[in-house]
């Protein structure tokens, strides 16, 4: 065990004094995990292939799962890379500094250990300040990957990172909890057509109206198959998993098709049992069907015995009752119709689920556009794939 220095830092007032001592740690070979806008990342110099493994071994990680390269400002890429392509100037353009990583064909300087073997280097300018001062302070490229111990959430606070990397590493810089909640998005430009790895805050949506053609990689959107060779390696890994089962409750495309017709039969009828029923009378029937599916899942597991959570929505919250002596956690994750402040809370509440001990987490679902996607993709991993359509 190491002793890990945890350093306060106002967002507000970022002082190079307070900077320094990590920018000597990292350049020194050591570790130091900091804040950025997506979640906090565990640094090393991206440079010393020494330094990566300790990565790796403070993480538990496998060593073919390859790290991104964290930098301050756009001249520090072209020492990497072996071309910038004109999909990934736009990008860099639009996106950079923000939670877009892009992954190149690397240059000689880049080691494979950091790039778990690959010939190609992922890289992203991060957008929170912290990151950014400490990153130009070190005056080397920082590997990172997320701060937590392998196969555990995301670490969206310092409190997260402590718990899993306490006496593992050098330092912690606590700049507060993080914005977006969830990853960067991952988009390989060393193809003809850019393709999306991970999705993320910066959007599919976004992506195309940039840059036109844009695929996405098959392991985001349905189960891993053993065929399968995913191009971000850490997409085959069960990864954002809470140590409960988990299972994800969906609306299928003919109940959203039969709820679009809002003076049909179907929508009069659910309508019906919400005046009948629901605890809040203005509940929007499409919330109310996944409510009232997670709900009669949650307590068929918790009259099993299980220790149950939900997670659901601020618009949802009313419907569920935690009482009758079962073990039945209830947490919102936030506003449905704010995706942002879902992906915000995301990693959060299943951490707590970890820390309550509990062993089968039951789910609403969300959109699979926009945002939607990133939340998603997240969540139905976290299941191991588990989806309940109603
Ligand atoms: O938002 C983020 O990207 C955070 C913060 C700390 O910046 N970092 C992060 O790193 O999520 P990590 O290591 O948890 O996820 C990196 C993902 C992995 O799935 C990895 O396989 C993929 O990026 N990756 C890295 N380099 C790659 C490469 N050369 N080719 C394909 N995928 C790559
Ligand atoms: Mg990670």
């Amino acid at each position: 065990m190491m002793e890990t220095k945890r350093i306060l830092i106002d967002k507000n007032d970022i002082r190079d004094e307070d900077l320094l001592e990590a920018a000597r740690i990292l350049r020194e070979g050591g570790l130091v995990a900091f804040p950025t806008e997506t979640v906090y990342g565990l640094g090393a110099n991206a440079l010393d292939e020494e330094a990566a493994k300790k990565i790796y071994a403070a993480k538990g990680r496998p060593s073919d799962n390859p790290l991104i390269a964290h930098i301050a400002s756009i001249d520090q890429v072209k020492p990497l890379v072996k071309e910038i392509p004109e999909a990934g100037r736009k990008l860099m353009e639009a996106y950079w500094p923000g939670p877009l990583t892009i992954i190149f064909w690397k240059s000689g300087i880049v080691p494979y250990g950091t790039t778990g073997g690959l010939d190609t280097v992922a890289i992203r300018m991060p957008s929170d300040r912290i990151a950014n001062r400490m990153i130009a302070l070190a005056g080397v490229p920082v590997a990172a990957p997320s701060a937590n111990l392998s196969g555990r959430p995301s670490p969206t606070t310092a409190d997260h990172v402590w718990e899993d990397m306490n006496g593992r590493i050098e330092m912690i810089l606590d700049g507060g909890p993080v914005g977006i909640g969830v990853e960067s998005t991952i988009v390989d430009v060393t193809e003809d057509v850019p393709v999306v790895l991970r999705p993320g805050a910066i959007t599919m949506e976004m992506l195309k109206d940039l840059l036109g053609e844009v695929k996405i990689d098959p392991a985001i959107t349905g189960p891993m198959r053993p065929d399968m060779h995913p191009k971000a390696p850490g997409m085959k890994y069960r990864h954002y998993a809470p140590k409960a089962d988990m299972v994800l409750v969906e609306l299928s495309d003919e109940t959203r098709e039969k709820l679009e017709d809002k003076e049909g039969a179907f929508v009069k009828e659910v309508e019906q049992r919400i005046a009948d029923q629901a605890k809040c009378p203005s509940i929007r029937p499409e919330d109310y069907l996944l409510a009232l599916e997670v709900d009669k899942l949650a307590e068929e597991a918790a009259g099993k015995g299980l220790k149950v959570g939900v997670i659901c929505t601020d618009e949802t919250r009313s419907e569920y009752v935690e009482d009758d002596g079962l073990f039945y956690a209830v947490r919102s994750m936030g506003i449905r119709a704010k995706e942002e402040t879902i992906a915000h809370n995301l990693y959060r509440v299943l951490r707590e689920f970890d820390d309550l001990g509990v062993d089968y987490i039951v789910s609403e679902g969300f959109s699979r556009t926009q945002l939607g996607q990133a939340i998603m993709n997240r969540l139905t991993k976290a299941a191991g794939h588990k989806i309940v359509k109603i």
